[in-house]
């Protein structure tokens, strides 16, 4: 008889995280549960003493209070074990001097999952990429424990931190201002008034005498939200 593979369904935008415990150089976590009321990023790098891994550590440790500032945590992952980590975050510390970043201390939480048992239940492992080292996967989580956006980068490719700064910012004006965001969008630029859902709304909005709105067309209206009006509500006080 043919033997049946389990296929496991990776995490989808709009589902909740799967929840694991963990070992991590912060302490045992359970996720996302710990996390509620919190954003939170969870990353998987393909494997300490990599020198990509080590310029996206540097830099996620140097912006992690700017991700704090939108109420955002930080946690890592890859398939080394805990003292691989320690020694790893250690040598980042001491030796590395990298674009203007030195000393840097990674204080987030870097899990060890040398079971690959988190990693294959995130999709972390990607096995025509690798079948040993997690890919470069981003998740970033909402307060409620939802993913709302799923990224993968493979092995050679650094992550963009602007990007993930945009993510967080949009998600978190999407929620707060019942918009959405264009292609490019960045803080004070339009955004997207959502589409008319009735005849009634679409000729409201065509006819609207509102300086601030502007419809391109019935379904496509965008209006004026200046960066100050998003980031007195969205940045933590
Ligand atoms: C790196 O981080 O440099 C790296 C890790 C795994 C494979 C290739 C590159």
């Amino acid at each position: 008889m043919e033997e049946k593979k389990e296929i496991k369904s990776i995490p989808r935008i709009g589902e909740k995280a799967p929840s694991f415990k963990a070992v991590t150089t912060q302490g045992e976590i359970q996720f996302p549960e710990q996390y509620e009321g919190s954003w939170v990023i969870l990353f998987s790098h393909p494997a300490d003493f990599t020198p990509v891994c080590t310029s996206e550590f540097m830099t996620f440790a140097t912006l992690a209070d700017e991700f704090e500032k939108y109420n955002c945590k930080l946690v890592g992952l890859s398939v080394d074990g805990l003292y691989s980590h320690i020694a790893w975050l250690r040598t980042i510390k001491e030796k590395i001097d990298y674009k203007g970043m030195k000393n840097v201390e990674v204080q987030f939480p870097l899990i060890e999952d040398i079971t690959m048992e988190i990693a294959n239940q995130y999709g972390m492992i990607q096995p025509g990429e690798s079948n040993t080292k997690t890919v470069r996967a981003v998740f970033v989580i909402d307060p409620q424990g939802i993913v709302r956006t799923v990224l993968y980068y493979p092995l050679s490719l650094g992550r963009n931190f602007d990007e993930l700064f945009r993510i967080v910012i949009a998600l978190q004006t999407a929620d707060a201002f019942n918009i959405a965001t264009p292609a490019d969008w960045h803080p004070g630029d339009d955004v997207i008034v959502p589409t008319a859902g009735s005849c009634g709304v679409a000729k409201e909005r065509m006819e609207s005498k509102d300086n601030d709105v502007y419809c391109h067309d019935w379904f496509f209206c965008t209006k004026k939200l200046d960066s100050k009006t998003i980031f007195d509500k969205i940045t933590k006080k």
